[in-house]
């Protein structure tokens, strides 16, 4: 009878896969021994493996550069990073050694831009996206970067008073852009989203504000759905939208260059994930060669800020299961030596799934179960996994250490749990490491950050 934990993985997906497979009864993580880096480590352990986020970058170039000379596009393509996504020195140094531009959010983001920049990360010609509501400080930081020399920033308006004062404060000639308020998908709780201008006041606020301005210039469009980029008839009728606008500007005489399609790539959640890259770029670029022919138009450029997409993949979590709590006949509860909320906080708070995979013992029995984390909250659980309602591990045996992964968790965690910081029930954080790849393909890993002491916290509060 197959009743092993590999048997179930190979019964239900093609395994392996490219960054999944076994050596014996462990995991291997993109050739990297998972059990040793826990005989090294310990765990809880955060890890991030950097050279995935020049791959992902280089790869989606590869798509807009072959989808734009298939169809003899004339525009250019400009990756962009979004900084939100994971704030971190080391993300960014991966990002700018792969020359990818950058989509800010916040006035802190732009000391970023400046450190990198004094680093010799960054340079001038860099474009710096400003997303995001504008603060005074915000725009007194776009300020700074344009008295450093940079000449490819870009402010995208998100409301009316900004616009004001931005015009306040700022006194050199400078391209900006619009954020298109996109409709937000029918199941959502609101219509519009509340970031941007709605689409039906763009083209009169041009008319009205821009289109004579002595300093600006609109230069940019920008849109980005919540629900990220897929092909489904919502996203399709939003880009169309966008287009729409676009060729509305064009018609009332704005010269816009750049077509920004915000974020929204999806990550691999599970084993079983699924996406034609390939195909919704090709089909966005065809899309937006029509749109500008339509106007007789110069074909524009095609910016991106993807987040997700450039560092989800290279993060991952491995915990130990330090105990099985029966709690009835049914439900097994294993316990992770860590926290749902405050390690993996979206998977708590929006329900997000991630590739969870045992580290060992493959070939034991599997057993359903359920994941709570230590604190005392109810909620702090993951009892399913994105393609069935419910978890599979190998059979929980008290001398049998038994480890668990979660992979491609490098997106939004640690800013939304607050890294380092005051943690639900003061559950640490877990230490984080480094690992990159040399050139004979062996591996070199570091810690980046201790696990959080209880000293750590209790200075934060005050003690
Ligand atoms: C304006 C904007 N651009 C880009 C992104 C990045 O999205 P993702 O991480 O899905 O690529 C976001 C995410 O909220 C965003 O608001």
């Amino acid at each position: 009878m197959k009743n092993k934990y590999r048997d179930l993985i190979e019964q239900t997906f093609d395994f392996p896969q490219p960054e999944f497979e076994l050596k014996k009864d462990q995991l291997l993580f993109r050739g990297l021994d998972l059990m040793q880096l826990i005989e090294e480590y310990g765990t809880p352990l955060r890890f991030t493996y950097l050279p995935s986020i020049g791959e992902q970058i280089e790869e989606c170039r590869g798509w807009f550069n072959n989808a734009i000379k298939k169809h003899d596009f004339n525009g250019d393509y400009c990756y962009c990073y979004c900084t939100k996504s994971s704030h971190f020195n080391f993300v960014m140094e991966e990002c700018a050694k792969h020359n990818a531009h950058i989509e800010t959010s916040s006035a802190f983001d732009i000391d970023i831009v400046i450190a990198l920049f004094k680093k010799g990360l960054f340079n001038e010609k860099t474009y710096v996206l400003c997303n995001g509501f504008k603060t005074e400080e915000y725009i007194l930081k776009i300020k700074e970067l344009i008295a450093l020399g940079f000449d490819r920033i870009i402010p995208i308006i998100d409301n009316f008073r900004e616009f004001e004062l931005l015009d306040e404060h700022i006194d050199h000639p400078l391209e900006i852009g619009i954020r298109i308020a996109s409709e937000e998908d029918p199941k959502f709780e609101f219509y519009t989203s509340r970031l941007g201008i709605g689409y039906t006041d763009v083209v009169p606020f041009y008319k009205w504000k821009i289109r004579d301005h002595k300093k600006f210039k609109l230069s940019m469009l920008h849109f980005f759905v919540n629900t990220g980029i897929r092909d489904n008839s919502y996203y399709w009728n939003e880009l169309r939208k966008f287009i729409n606008v676009y060729t509305d500007l064009i018609k009332n005489g704005a010269d816009i260059r750049y077509l920004d399609i915000g974020g929204g790539f999806p990550v691999k959640n599970s084993l079983a994930f699924e996406f034609d890259y390939e195909y919704m770029v090709d089909e966005i670029v065809a899309q937006i060669k029509i749109g500008a022919e339509s106007v007789n138009a110069d074909h524009p450029d095609i910016f991106t800020e993807f987040g997700s997409f450039t560092v989800a993949e290279s993060g991952g979590m491995i915990f130990s299961i330090i105990d099985q709590k029966k709690q009835n006949d049914r439900e097994r509860w294993n316990m992770i030596d860590g926290s749902f909320m405050t390690s993996l906080p979206d998977s708590w708070a929006i329900n997000k799934r991630f590739i969870m995979l045992p580290i060992n013992r493959w070939n034991d029995k599997y057993e359903r179960v359920f994941l709570g984390g230590l604190t005392c909250d109810s909620d702090d659980y993951y009892n399913s996994e994105q393609h069935v309602n419910a978890i599979y591990l190998p059979e929980f045996r008290k001398n049998k250490p038994l480890y668990v992964g979660f992979f491609n968790c490098g997106a939004y965690q640690e800013s939304i749990s607050g890294y380092g910081g005051i943690k639900h029930c003061l559950i640490p954080s877990a230490k984080h490491i480094l690992i990159n790849k040399n050139e004979d393909g062996t591996f070199n890993h570091w810690v980046f950050r201790e696990e959080q002491k209880s000293v750590d916290m209790l200075k934060i509060l005050g003690y």
